[in-house]
């Protein structure tokens, strides 16, 4: 097998909300830029984002971004960076305004502003009551975004590979960064994307998960691509199960169904939600609300022939407002539950949906590793944002909307920081290292030459399998000591995989190869850092944490108020700070989260 050299100034990998936002700062600084993607630039999975982008713009009612960063530190669990949470908070107008700009079709209220809706987790005066933050394009906020952000890459020139497959980085002996290897979907070719710098903005492994809201293509290759490289993985064990995934289907129901006044019921008829937070009830942050939901099922109070959902009641709401505000919700209930929402309760289910770890990046969007006790050191040349990155700014548990918020802010700085970059240190292309292009070409060789090798499919199975049983909403002791022994056994065959369609017709037996080496990476991840973390954190909850007055809820701050990084060299885990300090205000300090 063969392969050629292109010569970019940068290079990101993804085509998703962060890798467009990123590739504007880049093309609109003159850079040459290649962006990969697997898919075309607006079926990315940005596009099954629904309910909105959070930001304190106030177009309704009073907000500021020190509500809305308390809220984020809270519905982290405390383990967000509080610097990184005061930048993302505080940048969120500027960040929607200029989507605004690049022509994003928000909703409007009646005097013009952008429209806002509540979501879960978002209150006002420091967690009194629900506010109106999200900013919304009905709910297929994602989709629009993806438009405009696209357009205006068309707009500044930026160079698209579509379908398109990311194989592994390239980095010399220093660990700078070079570039990457990638596979042209439809032809087989490999070409190494030789580049002064590279944004990985590949999004989430969802599809880790057997159940999940996430598109086919998440598969965590952006993970799978920096652990091989030597890169650790940050806070795996925190995944988070949206709460109303589509029962039986998976498909996304959002939150935004909640923040128009939707109600959670039990087979009873009862908005159960009441008992478990009082105060947001079903606009709780979503760890919550997705563990009420389970208590109800767990406890015989699940609705259905087998007691296994709960209902989403949208029957009392004006239909305008349901047919104007959430259509797309309107056509899912009828197509994925043969449910019409105007009428009959939605059956729902709390569905793997986001992952709160990732690449280790600072708030500038650049990937950085640990050196000694307290010190990180940046990566030269590489740089990570949206799903794919750990900034920190979701900690233990996400906020609706604060992903979109994310992608924009991160994917925006990570441009900046690879435009100064490449500006003001590199010149030329550093010379590229053949010894890290070869180890790509020998991965592919093993897969196209396996003899009897494991069956991609089953392997794959055996591993979503696994990972649902072993590292769900509610996580057993006992269950996650078998599931880390388990996922190191199913490695193993992962390792064993050959490609038995040799056809090499769009290469789809190779490329689902290629994204389980990525995925099983992720499941490594997860399995071994959610096995070590003895406490209850955000979406961690483990049987064996007990609520004590030192350790409210089952969280131990004294032993576990810090960041696991997973090495996939020698499978091990370090542990570093939560950086406490944010950058102009007090710490948000420690405390009992209720909602
Ligand atoms: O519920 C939703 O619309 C999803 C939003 C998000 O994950 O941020």
């Amino acid at each position: 097998m063969s392969y050629t050299v292109r010569k970019f100034d940068a290079v990101v990998v993804g085509a998703g909300g962060a890798g467009l936002r990123a590739a504007i700062q880049l093309s609109e600084a003159g850079l040459k830029t290649a962006v990969l993607t697997k898919v075309f630039p607006t079926r990315s999975h940005t596009v099954a984002a629904q309910g909105g982008v959070a930001a304190s713009l106030g177009n309704s009612e009073e907000d500021n971004w020190h509500w809305h960063m308390y809220d984020t530190v809270k519905g982290s669990d405390w383990l967000g960076d509080q610097d990184a949470i005061e930048f993302m908070c505080r940048k969120a107008g500027e960040a929607v305004v200029e989507l605004e700009h690049y022509g994003m079709p928000f909703d409007r209220v009646d005097n013009g502003k952008i429209y806002q809706r509540p979501f879960g987790g978002h209150m006002s005066n420091f967690g009194e009551k629900p506010v109106r933050r999200s900013c919304a394009a009905a709910d297929r906020t994602g989709h629009a975004m993806l438009h405009a952000l696209y357009q205006r890459n068309v707009k500044v020139n930026t160079e698209f590979f579509v379908e398109w497959q990311a194989l592994d980085l390239v980095r010399d002996a220093e660990g700078d960064v070079l570039g990457v290897t990638a596979m042209d979907m439809e032809t087989g070719e490999v070409v190494v994307f030789h580049a002064k710098a590279t944004i990985f903005a590949t999004g989430g492994a969802g599809r880790v998960y057997y159940s999940s809201t996430n598109a086919f293509i998440n598969t965590g290759d952006g993970l799978g691509m920096a652990a091989r490289a030597g890169i650790p993985l940050e806070d795996m064990e925190f995944w988070q199960f949206h709460p109303t995934g589509v029962a039986g289907a998976g498909v996304l129901i959002t939150e935004g169904v909640r923040g128009e006044g939707g109600i959670l019921r039990n087979a009873d008829g009862e908005r159960f939600m009441e008992r478990y937070a009082p105060n947001a009830k079903d606009l709780a942050s979503r760890d919550v609300v997705s563990r009420s939901m389970l208590t109800e099922i767990n406890e015989g109070r699940g609705a259905g022939p087998y007691k296994d959902y709960v209902y989403l009641d949208l029957t009392h709401l004006d239909p305008q407002v349901i047919l104007k505000r959430l259509p797309s919700i309107h056509e899912i209930g009828i197509q994925f539950a043969g449910v019409d929402c105007l009428k009959e309760y939605l059956p729902v289910v709390p569905t793997c949906h986001y992952q709160m770890g990732g690449i280790p990046t600072n708030r500038f969007g650049q990937v950085v590793v640990p050196q000694g006790e307290d010190k990180a050191v940046p990566v030269p040349g590489f740089y990570a944002a949206g799903e794919c990155a750990c900034a920190s700014v979701h900690g233990a548990n996400r906020l609706g909307t604060n992903s979109l918020l994310d992608l924009l802010v991160f994917g925006k700085s990570a441009g900046e920081m690879a435009v100064d970059y490449i500006k003001t240190n590199v010149k030329a292309h550093k010379p590229l290292n053949l010894e890290s292009v070869e180890k790509t070409m020998a991965r592919l060789h093993r897969l196209d030459n396996q003899k009897d090798g494991s069956n991609v499919h089953e392997t794959r199975m055996l591993m979503q399998r696994t990972m649902q049983k072993h590292a769900g909403v509610f996580r057993f002791s006992y269950l996650l000591k078998e599931g880390a022994a388990k996922i190191l056994e199913v490695a193993d065959a992962v390792a064993q995989t050959g490609i038995q369609d040799k056809s090499k017709v769009f290469n789809t037996a190779r490329i689902e190869a290629l994204e389980l080496d990525n995925l099983i990476e992720v499941a490594k991840a997860t399995m071994i850092s959610a096995e070590a973390r003895k406490e209850s954190r955000g979406a961690h909850v483990r049987d064996d944490a007990h609520d004590t007055p030192e350790t409210p809820d089952g969280r131990d701050d004294a032993n576990w108020l810090k960041h696991t990084l997973w090495h996939r060299d020698g499978n091990r885990l370090e542990y570093k700070p939560v950086q406490m300090k944010p950058l102009s205000v007090d710490t948000i300090a420690l405390k009992k989260r209720t909602y």
